[in-house]
């Protein structure tokens, strides 16, 4: 597995991605296609920005990348590429909710790699994952289309089956995802929900 996670580490590097954790994204988009052109893309968490940067390729320059983290980010970007902002916010913020209300019309896709820190409890880190996976769907009521799409991380623990339930409620498809590039011991997966129902 070691070996395993040095070769996306040099992978990363090799296509001068700031985090191996793109390929979790990556994986993904191959396989299911969610990200298209000229698209407005939320990325919740996005430090220290492979994500962010990995859809603003994909999107094109059409394309707007909102990238939002507690951290600051200010990557350089040299490939072609749709227009990136980053916002240094917590995602819990109101003060985040107005200003992306004041400057986007929404988005047609809202990703979150969003991790907490972990802290030895399996059980605490599920519960915090759960709760930032909560603030996901809250900001897809705020802000994602009709038929817009949710790719998301969260720790599984014994309450996942109940948060599963209620995307199912949101969306046309839900599929639980993980990518070869998520190390197999780790509890962490992806939510990918397709076809948002704002009104539900
Ligand atoms: C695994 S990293 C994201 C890596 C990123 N997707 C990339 O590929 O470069 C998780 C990020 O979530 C951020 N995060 C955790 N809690 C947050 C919160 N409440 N608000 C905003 N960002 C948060 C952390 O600061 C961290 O940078």
């Amino acid at each position: 597995m070691r070996k395993e996670q040095d070769y996306y580490f040099h992978k990363a590097k090799k296509e001068k991605y700031p985090a191996r954790s793109v390929f979790k994204l990556e994986e993904a988009q191959l396989k299911h296609r969610f990200l298209k052109f000229g698209q407005r893309v939320l990325d919740l968490g996005c430090h220290p920005g492979s994500w962010s940067l990995y859809a603003a390729e994909v999107i094109g320059e059409k394309g707007v990348v909102v990238g939002v983290d507690l951290q600051h980010t200010d990557l350089a970007v040299q490939k072609p590429h749709a227009e990136i902002h980053w916002l240094c916010y917590d995602v819990y913020s109101e003060d985040l909710v107005v200003y992306l209300k004041q400057n986007w019309p929404g988005f047609h896709v809202v990703l979150s790699d969003m991790a907490p820190r972990t802290t030895g409890s399996q059980y605490a880190d599920h519960q915090h994952s759960l709760r930032l996976a909560e603030r996901v769907l809250q900001m897809a009521r705020l802000f994602l289309h009709k038929n817009g799409t949710v790719y998301c991380k969260v720790f599984q623990g014994e309450d996942f089956p109940q948060f599963l339930k209620k995307c199912r409620a949101l969306f046309t498809s839900v599929k639980v995802v993980k990518p070869r590039s998520s190390r197999q011991e780790s509890r962490e997966v992806f939510l990918l929900g397709r076809g948002f129902h704002p009104q539900r």
